[in-house]
């Protein structure tokens, strides 16, 4: 049932975007009436990743996540296929499980101590006979369902509308980036773990961070590119954004800024990955998934690597650094990121120790680059609500020009543009428009 929203609210909707999508409105980044309603229309309505399936490897291992604010535990049950039930009693609203992970034979509910099997079935009632009809119906008791789980390189997303597309057609083209991070390996990725952090940031901050502003770049990071001791070109990593740098949109608000490098480059290595490659083992190793990423990928594909790309509306991945993250929404003015470290299923554990090293160093909760942007992201969200330039929508007019590409799908640009940011808040517009 959705909520009754007031028709001047919905007629200021309307107005929050400008028609080509090059003005904004700065409600968007702290408005708390915008933000509620966005728990139904954009959360409500769009695939949310929760989870990896090699978090949850066996029958009972679970781990509790986050669809937009509301806690979901997620399960793989005795047949092997993984639930995403509700953390919410159906009794009285007790969440069911308050741990972060572990292997359950049922989800106890300490406020009365209904119990519940793992597909969610309601298993046991203390005193059912004495306070319960002998024909006491169990079966609409269970832990409410998320009506729609799917995976996609083991990543696993949920969806609370039941009539909603498939997760492949939603992902739609995103996939052909995606597979340049995830799907190098035939044995695929597997997670090392997760860090959470809050920041004091509306989640689109971070989201249109993630889309493709490259421009911040220079500006934010450049000191840590310019202290990294490892590197022996330590102004390398802008030049390749200039250079190689490609910003894609697609469907769906989905986009991300990504580096497609010559054909002659035989490693296609990225200028960041030099304090990686000086760890023993590491550079031979990505040398090798190189070599037979052709067969797997195809020639573009091997040559292409994704500096950060989302999936809307809250999932990012920075192919690089060895990490997807999720935005959870905590507010109109909070954010809390959780971020997990990814590897090659197969790769040699020293190469797993160094990806996760480097991984900490630069986008983990105290990694130097996180660091740049949490600063920033408080900084938009907390400017944005200035009430005195309320009438004073932010620009996102760069990089006008873009449009098919030969070899990559989507509509590209140079690196240096907002048309990915345009086609998130377009999205995003489209689903607030619609009741
Ligand atoms: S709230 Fe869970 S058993 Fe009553
Ligand atoms: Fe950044």
């Amino acid at each position: 049932m959705g909520r009754r929203v007031d028709s001047n609210v919905e007629s200021d909707i309307a107005g929050l975007l400008s028609e080509d999508g090059t003005w904004i409105s700065r409600r968007l980044f702290f408005d708390p009436d915008l933000y509620e309603i966005e728990k139904e229309r954009v959360f409500g309505r769009s695939w949310l990743m929760v989870g990896h399936d090699s978090q949850i490897p066996n029958p009972g291992d679970f781990f509790t996540s986050f669809m937009g604010e509301q806690s979901v535990i997620v399960v793989r049950d005795n047949e092997g296929k993984i639930r995403v039930h509700l953390n919410t009693c159906p009794h009285r609203g007790m969440p069911v499980c308050r741990e972060d992970r572990g292997n359950a034979r049922t989800f106890y509910c300490v406020y009365h101590g209904w119990n519940f099997a793992r597909d969610g079935e309601l298993v046991g009632v203390p005193n059912q006979r004495a306070t319960y009809p002998r024909d006491f119906d169990k079966s609409d008791l269970g832990l409410i369902a998320v009506p729609r789980v799917e995976t996609y390189c083991g990543l696993i997303f949920a969806n609370h509308d039941a009539g909603a597309t498939s997760l492949d057609d939603y992902l739609g083209d995103l996939r052909w980036y995606l597979d340049t991070s995830l799907n190098r390996q035939p044995e695929g990725i597997e997670v090392l773990g997760v860090q959470r952090w809050r920041v004091g940031t509306n989640w689109k901050v971070p989201a249109e961070n993630m889309v493709g502003d490259v421009a911040h770049a220079p500006a934010t990071h450049s000191s840590v590119f310019l202290i990294n001791p490892a590197d022996p070109d330590p102004g390398g990593a802008l030049k390749s954004v200039l250079e190689y740098g490609h910003n894609v949109a697609l469907p769906g608000g989905h986009g991300g800024t990504f580096r497609v490098y010559p054909k002659d480059d035989a490693d296609g290595r990225l200028p960041g990955e030099a304090a990686l490659r000086a760890a023993p083992g590491v550079g031979e190793y990505l040398e090798s998934v190189q070599a037979r990423a052709e067969e797997r990928l195809g020639e573009v594909r091997k040559h292409v690597k994704i500096a950060t790309c989302i999936a809307f509306p809250n999932l990012f991945l920075l192919g690089s650094n060895f990490t997807f993250r999720v935005a959870h929404p905590r507010g109109p003015m909070k954010s809390e990121l959780w971020s997990w470290v990814f590897v090659d299923r197969e790769a040699p554990q020293e190469v797993k120790d160094a990806q996760r090293k480097f991984f900490t160093l630069t986008f983990g909760a105290g990694g130097l680059l996180e660091q740049d942007d949490g600063e920033n992201w408080e900084g938009v969200t907390t400017g944005a609500a200035h009430i005195a330039a309320s009438e004073h929508p932010f620009h996102y007019g760069a990089g006008l020009e873009a449009g098919p590409h030969p070899e990559l799908p989507g509509t590209v640009s140079v690196a240096y543009s907002e048309h990915t940011q345009r086609n998130l808040y377009r999205h995003w517009h489209n689903l607030m428009l619609k009741p």
